[in-house]
């Protein structure tokens, strides 16, 4: 039996968990796939560097090329990160007839219409199964498991290190600067971080599942994001009086064939089964026309999470070579994108004021929302001594993303509101 050569791009956290799977699963990879799997070379940026796993030094090389033209390797398995240096990699490697597997989010969001075209014009697969979610098969799922469905509703916690803050703050009122910190040395965040606590990795996620679900080329320019940095353990503690969690939601909708897809700290109603998603844990929440309510959860980043996906994808390239079926995945996005306006948006809202205590100010604050058509669920007012002013807190029932931006920017100048401390959507 021919074995099938692996060109291993990286050799950190995930390429790590990629070489122990490959290697402690030989034998049963081998059974599904008829061939043995063989990592050929391994780039890395700096040769001598301590491994935690045993790797043949002439296996090893710093040089890219090495792999991406070498004759025998079958498929390349990206997952160094970064993206115009890897895109020239993986470009080139299809345009060699090299199938590719990557973990590399940043790179599908932004560039994937381009790189799957390519992929297809020269017969080669393309798979990305942990760029979303690290070890929950989320993206097979939306297209082989939804394929017979409309779906309508797709809402995620699809970033583990912000996960990890925000349940660390809730349930132990750790600090967000440690925690933060806690998740870097766990191998959860990003080598820059911002783009986790920034809501930029969740936003090029929530890019990838809007794409496959609503089969619309739904761009990362299309999805509006907002990170985590601005929670405050207030926020939290107010959200669990009222019966709700924070939690960083990627939310993607589509209505009559008109889409929104957004990145924000939502306040979740407790019941909802996505509130109790805790840790480094991810969450993908689907709603179909025919199905209705589904989840999928399980761990969304570190080594061998994320390496499980990497290996079934390998796997799956390996099933079509043997079938000589490669490059046949059909178009993802054949439907037109039409995106929502402000005014087609809509959600329930929860806004915390800081407001001058005397008479008539609830008046002056609720006629705000009245005159713009926003309808309250809930209002909620109690003295703050310490700053000799009072808190509103105001839960809106649903309304219209324009409508909460004017009447924001009312307070502005309405002088009894002293300051909008948060706003969040509210979903559940
Ligand atoms: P990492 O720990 O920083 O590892 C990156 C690896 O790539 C290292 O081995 C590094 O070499 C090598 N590398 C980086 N730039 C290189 C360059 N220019 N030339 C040669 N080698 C280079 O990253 P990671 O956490 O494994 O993440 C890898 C990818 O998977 C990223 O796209 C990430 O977004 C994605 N991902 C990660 C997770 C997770 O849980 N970590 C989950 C899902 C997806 P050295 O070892 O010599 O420095
Ligand atoms: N930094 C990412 C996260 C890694 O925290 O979810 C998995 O994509």
């Amino acid at each position: 039996m021919k074995p099938i050569k692996v060109g291993l791009l990286g050799l950190g956290t995930v390429g790590t968990g990629v070489v122990r799977i490959v290697e402690g699963h030989q034998d049963d990879l081998q059974s599904q796939v008829g061939s043995p799997i063989v990592i050929e070379k391994v780039l890395v940026q700096n040769k001598n560097k301590s491994r935690s796993i045993p790797i043949d030094a002439d296996k090893m090389t710093e040089d890219p090329w090495e792999i991406i033209r070498h004759p025998e390797i079958d498929v390349i398995v990206e997952v160094m990160g970064g993206v115009a240096q890897t895109k020239e990699y993986i470009l080139e490697a299809l345009e060699r007839g090299k199938h590719v597997v990557t973990a590399n989010k940043d790179l599908m969001a932004m560039h994937g219409t381009e790189i799957l075209e390519k992929a297809k014009r020269h017969q080669c697969d393309i798979l990305y199964e942990a760029s979303v979610a690290g070890g929950i098969p989320i993206l097979r799922t939306l297209v082989e498991g939804f394929s017979s469905d409309r779906i309508t509703k797709i809402m995620g916690i699809v970033n583990g290190t912000t996960n990890y803050i925000l349940t660390k703050m809730s349930q132990e009122g750790a600090s967000y600067a440690d925690v933060l910190k806690e998740a870097q040395d766990l191998g959860y965040a990003e080598s820059d971080p911002t783009s986790d606590v920034e809501g930029l990795d969740a936003a090029r996620k929530m890019t990838i599942l809007a794409t496959l679900g609503f089969h619309a080329n739904v761009a990362l320019e299309d999805v509006s994001a907002q990170g985590i940095s601005s929670v405050t353990k207030e926020d939290i503690t107010y959200a669990k009086r009222l019966g709700y969690e924070v939690k960083l939601l990627g939310i993607a909708e589509r209505q009559d064939d008109l889409i929104s897809v957004s990145v924000q700290p939502t306040m979740v109603k407790q019941s909802h089964p996505i509130a109790s998603v805790n840790g480094v844990f991810n969450a993908v929440y689907v709603h179909g026309e025919a199905v209705g309510e589904t989840m999928f959860y399980g761990a969304g980043a570190g080594e061998l999470p994320t390496a499980t996906s990497i290996v079934a994808d390998l796997v799956a390239v390996v099933k079509n070579i043997k079938l000589g079926v490669n490059g046949k995945q059909s178009g993802v996005a054949y439907k037109e994108k039409k995106l929502k306006t402000d005014e087609q948006i809509s959600s329930k809202y929860f806004l915390l004021l800081q407001v001058a205590d005397r008479a008539g100010v609830l008046a002056r604050i609720t006629q705000v929302f009245a005159d713009f058509e926003v309808s309250l669920e809930s209002v909620l007012q109690q003295p703050n001594p310490s700053i000799a002013q009072a808190e509103i807190i105001v839960i809106t029932h649903d309304a219209n993303k324009a409508a909460i931006q004017k009447v924001l920017a009312s307070f502005e100048s309405l002088d009894v509101v002293h300051k909008v401390k948060s706003v969040y959507r509210v979903e559940g």
